[in-house]
């Protein structure tokens, strides 16, 4: 079976990838290696010992990505491919909505022209907003998101839906990621942000390793255990097994919607200390003020995936420690070197 999948060569990308090859998946990628590295696909070739294809595309071109269904018969898509800095959407929502919504439209146009119907959506927890309830079931409100990324991700979802609604032949998956971090065991693939990281563990391990000088802890005046920030962390591994679960399981069309977390929630503090633990010496930190539009605590229930899919995730907190460790000390420079 042959898989496309857009923004291959990112971070969630690259590791679906490796999965995807090792269960013997054919592997097409289409990435415009804007926010991503070629050679991350060079690693996923020497982790898995298996050859993939790879089109410099992007999703918006329409006539890059026919040409993409042409040569190949694709049998599903697993789309990744969009823009998802929450600050920087603020500040540039053209480009967000032009990239993400834009990207999605052209995808399923070409899709639709070839007659491929089946399609895993890169969603996100994002979609719900500031919980009601915890946590969160896929039964959950969605909308009341407050930037132009979450807004993105929530008018995917309706688009996707449309789509179905319109022609019953479709499948249609949502994927609603809640921390995707850590990285392979291997050291060869991970994240690789683009400056000064925006997201909690990136930073953590900039801090580590002597880059930056301290955590800045957003906030410790939350109504949680200790304070700060609780969030459901989950390894970028047991996500990627989670889109080859819904691709093994998945034979009748129609939309389905799936949490991927662990279903525990962790806080800013707590992971710090997890990752003192991982690279063996205490990390500077210091409490500064809540970052604008953030929320108190945001973790998933995790039963419907394991019930339907047969997938939970298995790795814990030391393990995406360990390997974001391990490969930001192989790795200070992400794929440059
Ligand atoms: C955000 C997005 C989410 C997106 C995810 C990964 C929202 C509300 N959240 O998640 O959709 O999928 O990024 O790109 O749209 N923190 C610090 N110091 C730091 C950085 C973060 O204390 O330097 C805290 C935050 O306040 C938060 C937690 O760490 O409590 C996690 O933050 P972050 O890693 O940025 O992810 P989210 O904001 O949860």
């Amino acid at each position: 079976m042959k898989i496309l999948v857009t923004g291959g060569a990112g971070y969630i990308g690259s590791h679906t990838c490796v999965e995807l090859l090792q269960k013997g998946y054919e592997v097409v990628v289409a990435d415009n290696l804007s926010n991503s590295s070629k050679e991350s696909l060079n690693r996923v070739v020497s982790i898995t010992g298996k050859s993939l294809k790879f089109y410099n595309a992007d999703v918006r071109n329409s006539r890059a990505m026919d040409k993409i269904f042409t040569d190949n018969d694709i049998d599903w898509v697993i789309h990744f491919a969009g823009l998802k800095a929450v600050g920087e959407s603020c500040a540039k929502p053209i480009e967000y909505y032009d990239n993400n919504l834009n990207g999605t439209l052209v995808l399923l146009q070409v899709m639709k022209k070839h007659g491929c119907k089946k399609i895993v959506f890169s969603s996100s927890a994002t979609v719900y907003g500031d919980p009601e309830v915890l946590p969160l079931t896929e039964e959950c409100k969605t909308g009341g998101t407050t930037n132009p990324y979450g807004t993105s991700k929530y008018f995917q979802e309706i688009m996707l839906n449309d789509v179905y609604k319109s022609d019953n032949e479709w499948t249609v998956v949502l994927l609603r990621y809640f921390n995707p971090v850590g990285a392979h065991e291997s050291g060869l693939i991970g994240e690789d942000p683009k400056g000064i990281p925006n997201n909690l563990t990136p930073y953590i391990a900039k801090v580590a390793i002597g880059e930056l000088k301290e955590v800045g802890v957003f906030g410790n005046d939350y109504n949680t255990h200790d304070g700060t920030g609780v969030r459901d962390y989950i390894h970028v591994v047991d996500l990627a097994k989670g889109h080859v679960a819904a691709i093994d399981n998945i034979g009748t069309a129609g939309v389905y919607t799936y949490n991927l977390g662990t279903g525990v929630g962790y806080s800013v503090l707590d992971v710090i200390h997890a990752f003192e633990k991982a690279c063996g010496h205490p990390l500077p930190y210091a409490i500064k003020p809540r970052r604008a539009g953030d929320i108190a605590a945001c973790y998933a229930d995790p039963k419907k995936a394991k019930e339907e899919l047969g997938w939970e995730a298995k790795l814990g907190i030391d393990d995406m420690c360990s390997s974001l460790w391990n490969w930001q000390t192989k790795n200070p420079e992400g794929y440059k070197k």
